[in-house]
């Protein structure tokens, strides 16, 4: 029985991982190039900032070691899950730097281990990574043969920032990429001893597990663009709703109503670039990637889209808002964030343009630079805006009042992208409030549709 367990890189998952790994009982040794990541978790705290991360790591610290040597990791071990950062590159493809060179000190230490070792790639790579970019550097650093004297998989994690550790813990699956039998089996007794439940297990080829992680995020970011051309259609038909929609469609079993809110765009460190990856690997390969490009053209012309239609709502010289500016609620990550996006689209279009978050002020900061301002309260925010966009549906914005908006203002225009604001709000006498997804002019709209069936 594996009891032995250790964690190659401590940053977002990989910390969750170790502290999620030590609460179900595994002796965990972490390890990070970070010296600080490594004091932090040795002193019970958290190196990075992640729910329930810092009390995980404290309640189990009896079981969690941290180290920088990669060689304590393996001859401490039975199996390593290795999960370091391989970021996109300029064509959209996930580097492998850092995770050869983990696994070169890896392969190293193994050199000097006598018994069967298992390494798992988690972090997320494109299909052929394992297999002919990283095992060649494992083999030749140890001098040993996989399938004879180690085990390799990949075993990507499905999580969602915010709820990294509760993610983990309860997966709806495991993908299990192996190299050979007694790889998958390794690591699918460590994947049924960390699940809550009974999990389902996927075992397959390395190749099959590459394309199947990336294809789940692209398959989720297709689903949210389709939920947002429906929005997009419901503002030009009479009474359209696109909620009356997605409730309706997101009814049926083969559709399901998650990520079918219409609003804006998919965001973040994940969905974005998983979707142009894809859409690499297929260019490669020489299939038809299209559908790929497509959305991602389609996302990134959301803050664009949304600019020239709010432009026409603000005089020159009078501010506009935006509330929001991580990629979603309760996050400081702005990584690809729509709200960003629409902050710079809006300078860009001339605008005055103040932001506000709960979290990222920092990370918005850098984004801007000097072209648009982050306030540091809200009420900072909204004084002077003669027009408020509601980027994400954080619970801080959901319970604003019609005064909060108002202030010593006459009027104000209120664009509000995922339906959320108080009936307070959207009611009001003197605010203009400007839903995405439905249809403000049905007259109008109504006179589009006669013009097509008049002939
Ligand atoms: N964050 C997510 O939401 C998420 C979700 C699914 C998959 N992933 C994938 O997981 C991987 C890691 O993502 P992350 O967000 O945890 O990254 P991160 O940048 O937060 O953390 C990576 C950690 O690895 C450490 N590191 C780098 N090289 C190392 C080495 N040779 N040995 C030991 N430690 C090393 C870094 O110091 C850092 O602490 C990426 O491939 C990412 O695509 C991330």
């Amino acid at each position: 029985m594996i009891q032995n367990v250790s964690v190659i890189g401590l940053g977002k998952l990989g910390a969750s991982m170790l502290a999620g790994m030590a609460s179900r009982g595994f002796h965990v040794i972490g390890v990070d190039i970070a010296e600080s990541s490594v004091r932090a978790v040795n002193e019970g705290r958290a190196p990075v900032q992640e729910t329930d991360l810092d009390e995980m790591i404290s309640a189990h610290i009896d079981k969690i070691y941290s180290t920088t040597s990669h060689e304590e990791a393996v001859l401490g071990s039975d199996i390593s899950f290795v999960i370091v950062p391989t970021p996109s590159d300029s064509r959209g493809a996930f580097e492998l730097q850092y995770a050869k060179y983990a696994f070169e000190q890896l392969g190293k230490a193994l050199a000097k281990k006598d018994s069967y070792h298992v390494f798992v790639l988690t972090s997320t790579v494109l299909p052929g990574a394992t297999r002919h970019g990283l095992l060649p550097v494992l083999e030749a650093a140890s001098g040993k043969k996989c399938g004879k004297d180690f085990g390799l998989c990949y075993g990507p994690e499905f999580i969602a920032l915010g709820s990294v550790i509760r993610d983990f813990l309860n997966p709806d699956f495991y993908l299990v990429g192996e190299f050979d039998e007694r790889s998958g089996d390794v690591l699918e007794e460590v994947n049924r001893k960390i699940s809550a439940k009974d999990p389902i297990v996927r075992r397959m080829s390395i190749e099959n597990a590459e394309i199947a992680k990336i294809a789940l995020n692209s398959y989720v970011t297709m689903k949210i663009s389709f939920a947002n051309t429906l929005a997009d259609l419901c503002e030009r038909v009479p009474g359209g709703d696109v909620d009356v929609i997605s409730d309706a469609i997101g009814s049926d079993t083969r559709i399901g109503r998650k990520y079918l809110t219409g609003g804006l765009g998919f965001a973040g460190p994940c969905f974005p670039r998983d979707n142009v990856a894809l859409g690499f690997l297929c260019e490669q390969v020489g299939a038809d990637g299209d559908l790929l490009v497509a959305n991602h053209g389609y996302n990134k012309s959301i803050a664009t889209r949304i600019t020239t239609k709010i432009a026409p709502l603000l005089q020159r010289g009078q501010t506009a808002a935006v509330l929001g500016l991580s990629y979603k609620p309760l996050s400081h990550v702005v990584e690809e964030s729509q709200g960003v996006a629409l902050a710079l689209a809006m300078a860009e279009a001339g605008m005055r343009v103040i932001g506000y978050d709960p979290l990222a002020a920092d990370g918005a900061r850098s984004a801007f630079r000097d072209k648009a301002l982050v306030a540091e309260s809200i009420d900072a925010a909204l004084a002077d805006a003669a027009l408020v966009v509601v980027t994400t549906p954080d619970a801080l914005f959901r319970t604003l009042k019609a005064e909060d908006f108002l202030g010593s203002k006459e009027s104000v225009t209120v664009v509000d992208c995922w339906r959320c604001l108080d009936p307070v709000v959207t009611n009001h006498p003197k605010i203009n409030y400007l839903p995405l997804g439905r249809c403000l002019d049905d007259d109008f709209a109504a006179s589009v549709l006669e013009a097509i069936w008049a002939h």
